[in-house]
């Protein structure tokens, strides 16, 4: 029987067809049907390879020092995925646009940061911790609404930098940097990077790691000092710390060359049947590259129209066939109303389709536009 409504960690999601308790519930059939799938625990999995060989890393190099967690709900409360990391109040990650609510107080985590208090409250001071993470975006080859973190944390306690002249901030970003450059080597040999000052709520100061792949510069991982606010409410007011949060997808299509992120989640032998326990950076073979079929489409939006919302119709409709949502024309006439013209790539990773499916496609689409997001289609 078709599973419609799943309990975990005592909060109650339905799928879109059954008639929900709590109309704050945003979460589609479609991510629905990922809950539980834990690619990252699957040894021959491209996902579950790239954390064996990251946990290698951190075993060797830190003498087993790292505790690790890869099984922690993915459902998680507000103050877990925002309040415990200083995400302020006005923050956009916390809107129904970015990210998926079970209810209003609980949704699906946006990153595994969400477990770094609670884990550093436990008394945890070198931990990993990988999992599934949510957020509503836009769609392409590079972007899925599902994909995999893994956090990393150290603690440092003041004879970490005491006599050294230098304080304990500067220890731990030192120490930060020389770790994950380390880790890109072990994962890449060589591999050109950069580093990018950046911002986060949690950590200070933050920074971005970048690694060049298939002519562009891919974000790959943020990091930083962590916040002396957050050791100060775990109970750490005298430690200082660092964190990372990186993502495997990006990674492992980098060392693994796998094109598409839909890719990851295909079933289909031959793609599967390429990747073997241990086996880090095993060159993916396409095994066949079916033409995409573009089709347009033109609407007159509303004040409430998010591209985010347009994009889960279109991945409710057509899945895993759709590969990019373009915008690709924009105007307000003299009335002003705002016209969005969309190009949408249908392209499917294990066979050719037809013209008919195609078309269906994109009239369901048109369809479920009008209805869903009250738009007037032109
Ligand atoms: N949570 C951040 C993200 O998802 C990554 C991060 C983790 C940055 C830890 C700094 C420290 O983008």
């Amino acid at each position: 029987p078709v599973v419609s409504v799943l309990e975990l960690g005592g909060v109650k999601i339905a799928r879109d067809d059954v008639v929900r308790d709590d109309p704050t519930n945003n979460i589609p059939d479609t991510i629905f049907a990922k809950l539980g799938m834990q690619l990252h625990r699957r040894d021959r999995h491209p996902i579950g390879i790239l954390k064996n060989a990251i946990y290698e890393y951190f075993d060797t190099n830190y003498s087993n020092k790292f505790d690790k967690f890869d099984d922690l709900c993915p459902l998680v409360s507000l103050k877990q995925n925002f309040d415990d990391v200083l995400v302020p109040a006005d923050h956009v990650s916390r809107s129904y646009n970015d990210t998926y609510y079970a209810d209003s107080r609980t949704v699906l985590r946006c990153h595994t940061s969400a477990h770094q208090a609670e884990l550093l409250r436990e008394g945890h001071t070198h931990f990993l911790v990988t999992g599934d993470v949510y957020r509503r975006d836009s769609i392409d080859s590079t972007h899925y609404p599902v994909f995999h973190q893994m956090e990393g944390v150290r603690v440092f306690s003041p004879n970490d930098w005491d006599g050294s002249g230098v304080d304990g901030t500067s220890v731990a970003a030192r120490d930060l940097k020389e770790c994950l450059e380390g880790l890109a080597r072990h994962l890449f040999g060589s591999v050109e990077m950069r580093w990018i000052d950046t911002y986060f709520p949690f950590t200070n100061p933050s920074f971005e790691l970048e690694i060049f792949f298939q002519e562009n510069w891919l974000e790959v991982l943020g990091c930083g000092v962590t916040e002396q606010e957050i050791l100060r409410r775990s109970g750490k007011e005298n430690n200082v710390a660092w964190a990372f949060g990186l993502g495997l997808e990006r990674l492992a299509m980098v060392l693994f060359d796998i094109p598409d992120i839909r890719l990851f989640w295909s079933s289909d032998e031959r793609f599967t049947s390429q990747f073997f326990s241990g086996q880090l950076g095993v060159k993916f073979k396409p095994f066949s590259k079916y033409p995409p079929c573009y089709k347009d489409i033109s609407f007159w939006i509303n004040e409430s129209f998010t591209e985010n919302n347009f994009c889960e119709v279109v991945r409710a409709v057509a899945g895993d066939l759709v590969e990019e949502v373009k915008l690709i024309d924009n105007f307000t006439n003299k009335k002003g109303m705002t016209s969005h013209c969309y190009r949408i790539a249908y392209r499917s990773m294990e066979r050719s389709l037809t013209d008919e499916e195609i078309n269906k496609l994109q009239w369901d689409v048109r369809d479920q536009v009008v209805s869903k997001l009250k738009v007037e289609v032109r």
